[in-house]
């Protein structure tokens, strides 16, 4: 059994990252079983969720449509809010009901909640329905330990609590046969103060920007349309690896594979440099949307958040990459109720948010996470006061999307339809070059191509649009 340490966590990795290839030799010891895997949170466990999939159905296990089919199942974990910790523990209760009448039933964690010491005492004290946990910077183990666990019928947690190395070539199995994540940077060494990122993910390690290209090369041969480039902060991008290579130079390679679309997320200000958005603004398959994290128009506030900028440098990147970028779309994530947030401090929010007029906004009430250096604050806003600024806030960020989406009326512009609509069948689903949704009156036969499509109704959410020849 190895534990998780959040102390050990935050150290960061002295020696060389080492880059190896992903093995195993446990050819078709799931034949005959089938698993069902339930994600939760961001893309990079939506991406992760995907290689969970490629290894088990690399040694012959079966995908289950329905979770009562399933001999395994996996919960590929969040731990960026409370709520998304409540929302594992609560599925958990199901999960123990379920065994009772299946009663060779695995049940493992995997992601950012078995990073943390506090869930793995909850799992090991309350939870005795988990079978395995398998930690981040072991997912590539992750089967051999299911072979522990069906072996010695024991139960196995494995978790590190220092990164691992880039493990290259695990086998994936994509959601999309159009659209594709694609790894470049795992970890964060940015250590916001209220963020458990840094030490579920550990320090951050750039992959080789070879295999980067080399994987893109090999999806636009299959067909891909679409490539987003994953990060916890992209805009750092080959920092720990090379003297002279950064995100821009990535962008402007992966642009030369020929990939109808290439998009990025996320970004961080503070990295993000006048050179990336030049190559934004003039390489036609680099698209014109950037989420911007600003989290706090106070200045204040952004410094006890150990963001590193300004509310004044925001806003000049924020003008710069509006200005050079046509036609862009910007997103952000905010959070209120931070400690110490007062009244003045979240008006200063607010009066960002009427300069920048984002296209669209996550926003979250301050949720402390255990070992943060935030979660040691004293909390200041109360949990009434948290949910009358998240409702201000909201109601300010929906006009802008509602203003930003009223801009596209009447357009005609380039969509990727990915589905059929789930509400009408003479409807698909698509994304225009800058993110929005777009309810489009067209075919199916549609799914997988870059139609031009006109907006004929525009939303807070999403559009509406018809498909032109
Ligand atoms: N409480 C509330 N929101 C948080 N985020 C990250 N950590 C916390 C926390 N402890 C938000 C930030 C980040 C997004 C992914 O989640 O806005 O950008
Ligand atoms: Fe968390 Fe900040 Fe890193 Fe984003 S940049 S993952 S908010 S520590």
């Amino acid at each position: 059994m190895k534990t998780p340490n959040m102390l050990e966590a935050k150290k960061r990795h002295q020696g060389k990252i080492e880059y190896t290839n992903y093995s195993s030799n446990l050819e078709g010891f799931g034949k005959g079983k089938k698993f069902y895997v339930r994600t939760y949170g961001c893309q990079m466990n939506e991406h992760d969720s995907e290689k969970i999939r490629g290894m088990l159905l690399s040694v012959g296990f079966e995908n289950a449509d329905d979770i009562n089919d399933a001999d395994i199942i996996i919960l590929n974990t969040c731990a960026i809010r409370e709520n998304a910790h409540d929302k594992v523990f609560g599925y958990l209760g199901v999960l123990k009901h379920m065994k009772k009448s299946k009663k060779d039933l695995l049940i493992g964690i995997c992601g950012c909640m078995a990073q943390e010491e506090v869930v793995i005492n909850e799992i090991l004290n309350k939870y005795k329905q988990v079978d395995f946990v398998c930690g981040t910077h072991n997912l590539d183990n992750l089967l051999s330990i299911i072979k522990e666990k069906i072996d010695t019928k024991k139960r196995q947690i494995e978790v590190l609590s220092y990164e691992g190395d880039v493990v290259e070539n695990v086998p994936v199995s994509r959601d999309s046969k159009y659209s594709a994540w694609v790894d470049i940077i795992y970890g964060c060494d940015k250590f916001c103060t209220y963020c458990i990122v840094p030490y579920t993910r550990g320090t951050q390690r750039s992959r080789r920007h070879e295999d980067i290209v080399d994987e893109v090369k090999e999806l636009v041969k299959n067909g891909y349309k679409e490539v987003t480039l994953l990060g916890q902060n992209v805009n750092a991008y080959g920092k720990d690896l090379y003297e002279d290579y950064t995100l821009a130079n990535l962008l402007s390679d992966v642009a030369d594979t020929g990939i109808a679309r290439l998009r990025f997320v996320t970004s961080h200000p503070w990295d993000f440099t006048e050179e990336m958005v030049d190559v934004i603004a003039s390489r036609d398959n680099v698209m014109p949307y950037i989420h911007l994290p600003l989290q706090s128009g106070s200045n204040k506030i952004l410094k006890l958040m150990n963001r590193r900028y300004t509310s004044e440098e925001y806003l000049k990147l924020y003008k710069l990459i509006r200005s050079k970028v046509k036609d862009s779309s910007v997103t952000t994530d905010i959070i209120v109720g931070f400690p110490g947030e007062t009244e003045e401090d979240f008006e200063e929010t607010l009066k960002l948010v009427n300069e920048c007029k984002f296209d669209g906004a996550f926003t979250f009430a301050f949720s402390p996470r255990e070992n943060t250096p935030a979660a040691l604050m004293k909390e200041t806003v109360s949990e009434e006061v948290k949910m009358d600024r998240l409702h201000r806030l909201n109601e300010v960020v929906n006009k802008y999307s509602n203003e930003a989406n009223q801009k596209m009326l009447n357009k005609t512009v380039k969509c990727l339809v990915i589905s059929p609509s789930e509400k009408d069948k003479n409807k698909v689903c698509g994304y225009t070059e800058n993110m929005k949704l777009v309810n489009i009156i067209g075919p199916k036969s549609l799914i997988g191509k870059i139609v031009n499509v006109k907006i004929t109704d525009a939303k807070s959410f999403s559009l509406d649009g018809e498909y032109i020849k």
